[in-house]
């Protein structure tokens, strides 16, 4: 169904430390730093490797190399930012677009203030991140800004996911895959997610 939950161990357990409420900003900053890179691990698992020639000290060789464009990693603010160190440390040459939104409290609606994406991001394989997919409303507005400037091939990155998120989710984007640490089990009347870890941008920033 175009969601991966990313079961390995190391995800799991510090998801579990992230989820307590007494971990610190600066813990909590940490872990997400840490998971960003291995959810990064997992999202480009199948990326098309080419074989190039090189020449190593004692003679030439093809090998296997990553093929066309460099990735976008494309975090929503605030708190997709939270991947963003990790996930680059693993891809340093990756690009960025930012993309500003935040959520309505009352309505729940995506309001965007901020996006800017490198020129030719039509051309490129593009990471969304986004700890949180509660209603999606911001997921699903940042991949429709993304495809109005042509993009096509579109990936989406969570720490955990709500099932009426993924379910709207792809209701509006059915093509994009989801990876994610966990489906938790619905969402409260204030769009959070249950039972969470809160409010992600505001742990980790305050
Ligand atoms: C939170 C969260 C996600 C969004 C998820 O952001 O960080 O971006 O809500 O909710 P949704 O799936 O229902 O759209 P918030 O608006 O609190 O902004 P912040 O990240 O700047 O704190």
């Amino acid at each position: 169904n175009n969601v991966t939950v990313v079961e390995h161990p190391l995800v799991q357990h510090k998801l579990t430390l992230m989820r307590d409420k007494s971990r610190s900003t600066k813990g909590f900053r940490q872990l997400l730093h840490e998971i960003g890179m291995l959810l990064c691990y997992e999202v480009t698992r199948d990326l098309p490797l080419q074989q190039v020639e090189i020449e190593t000290p004692l003679g030439a060789m093809m090998a296997p190399q990553i093929g066309g464009k460099k990735l976008v990693f494309a975090p929503i603010l605030r708190a997709g930012l939270g991947f963003m160190d990790g996930m680059l440390e693993l891809v340093p040459s990756a690009r960025v677009a930012h993309i500003g939104l935040y959520r309505d409290p009352q309505t729940l609606t995506a309001v965007e203030y901020y996006f800017k994406a490198p020129e030719d991001v039509a051309d490129r394989l593009v990471i969304v991140t986004d700890p949180m997919l509660a209603t999606a409303n911001s997921a699903i507005a940042a991949v429709e800004r993304l495809k109005e400037r042509g993009v096509t091939n579109v990936r989406f990155v969570c720490l955990l996911a709500a099932p009426e998120g993924i379910a709207n989710f792809h209701g509006h984007h059915p093509e994009v895959p989801i990876w994610t640490a966990a489906i938790d089990s619905h969402l409260n009347e204030h769009g959070y997610i249950v039972p969470g870890l809160g409010d992600a941008g505001d742990r980790m920033f305050g």
